[in-house]
């Protein structure tokens, strides 16, 4: 084949390791120092169209729908534009409104999946304009789209996609830097957000370096029946791609809750057997977390806390079912990309030491083509 694992364990490992280099393909070329912007001349969108838009609606499936999610986050941070992610396997079934002033968004590593090319269809039919995140050049939806942003991930093999998604929420921040710089983002936050982005193909790394100690933790976590994982506001979507990963390739149950509504619920749970993994980045949200966390830790739920390196867990610290991962911090707005990648070596490692087929998992295709 022209294209193995080589000396790597398996696709996926390969593929969590090549982000970087991803990383730094998909922002090549896009960003401008100079006026703090992106350059996206693929979207075939001048500055008077991007002004005109008065919605984003993103439509994914799986994990490009959760990183769907991170997108319309940043979107509505940046640019001020309302925008949300949805399901596009369940779009088309609600005769949902095609407005002439929303963007649509299709995400899609393949460009072939089923239902993301026939929501693309159905707006289009209804005269809605579609731009397309797509990594493989020629697809399906690449071909029916109005205009988009290849990804330029490279081939994915592994069912569980992960270089794939770190250039679909780049190339998210880059949309949500270009229509925020049409609009009230100023010049110095371009600058800032821009500096951000050319620092995370080498902060990923330096995630990537810890592979050991995430191992490790991860180890553990495979003994569990049952896992929850927590995060709030634009760590939600992150602790969603987080289970996803874990229940696609460990077998395990794994549930995506926002930290906010564990006590409407999940708490009920809680116990020495069942472990919660939460994102805790350092932002307007950090005291709220931890308190939440100090809930779980009351109940003896072993914690595994993904956070910042200047962040105080406090009396959490302390408890023995604690343990800490840290990330280094982007920008705030930028921060959920370097939160999901110790979630993917999780996932890995704890499939791995359960001896599964990490790769390819039982009942699940690489990408879904009939409906
Ligand atoms: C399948 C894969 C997922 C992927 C989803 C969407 O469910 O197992 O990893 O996220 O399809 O695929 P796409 O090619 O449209 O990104």
């Amino acid at each position: 084949a022209s294209y193995d694992a080589g000396e790597h364990a398996s696709f996926m490992r390969k593929e969590i390791l090549e982000q970087p280099a991803a990383a730094e393909r998909v922002l090549r070329g896009r960003l401008d120092e100079r006026f703090g912007t992106a350059h996206l001349g693929g979207l075939n969108m001048d500055a008077r169209e991007s002004r005109a838009i008065r919605r984003v609606k993103i439509l994914g499936c799986g994990s490009a729908y959760y990183v769907g999610q991170m997108g319309a986050g940043m979107i509505e941070e940046l640019a001020r534009i309302p925008a949300n992610a949805e399901a596009a396997s369940e779009f088309r079934y609600r005769n949902p409104v095609i407005e002439p002033d929303t963007l649509y968004v299709a995400v899609s590593q393949s460009g072939e999946t089923i239902d993301t090319l026939l929501a693309v269809q159905e707006i289009r039919r209804k005269g809605g304009r579609v731009v397309g995140l797509v990594n493989v050049v020629g697809s399906a939806i690449a071909r029916e789209v109005d205009g988009g942003i290849y990804l330029h991930a490279g081939p994915e093999v592994a069912v569980a996609s992960t270089k794939a998604l770190t250039t679909m929420y780049l190339a998210f921040a880059l949309l949500a830097i270009q229509l925020g710089r049409v609009r009230d983002l100023s010049i110095s936050e371009g600058r800032r957000l821009v500096t951000a982005l050319q620092a995370l193909p080498e902060q990923i790394q330096t995630i990537l370096d810890t592979e050991e100690e995430l191992a490790a933790v991860a180890h553990r976590l495979a003994q569990a029946r049952s896992l929850f994982f927590v995060g709030r506001v634009r760590g939600y979507p992150v602790a969603r791609e987080g289970a996803q990963k874990f229940k696609e390739i460990s077998y395990r149950h794994a549930e995506a809750y926002q930290t906010s509504e564990l006590k409407h619920g999940p708490l009920a749970l809680i116990d020495p057997e069942v472990p919660t993994v939460a994102l805790v980045p350092h932002d307007e949200l950090t005291d709220r977390n931890l308190a939440a966390l100090h809930e779980i830790a009351a109940r003896r739920g072993p914690l595994v806390v993904i956070t910042h390196p200047d962040v105080d867990l406090g009396d959490l610290a302390q408890h023995p079912e604690v343990t800490r991962i840290e990330v280094p911090r982007s920008e705030r707005e930028l921060d959920p990309i370097l939160l999901t990648i110790p979630l993917q070596l999780l996932a890995y490692h704890a499939a791995l030491t359960l001896d599964l087929d990490v790769d390819k998992p039982r009942n699940l295709a690489k990408s879904v083509t009939v409906e």
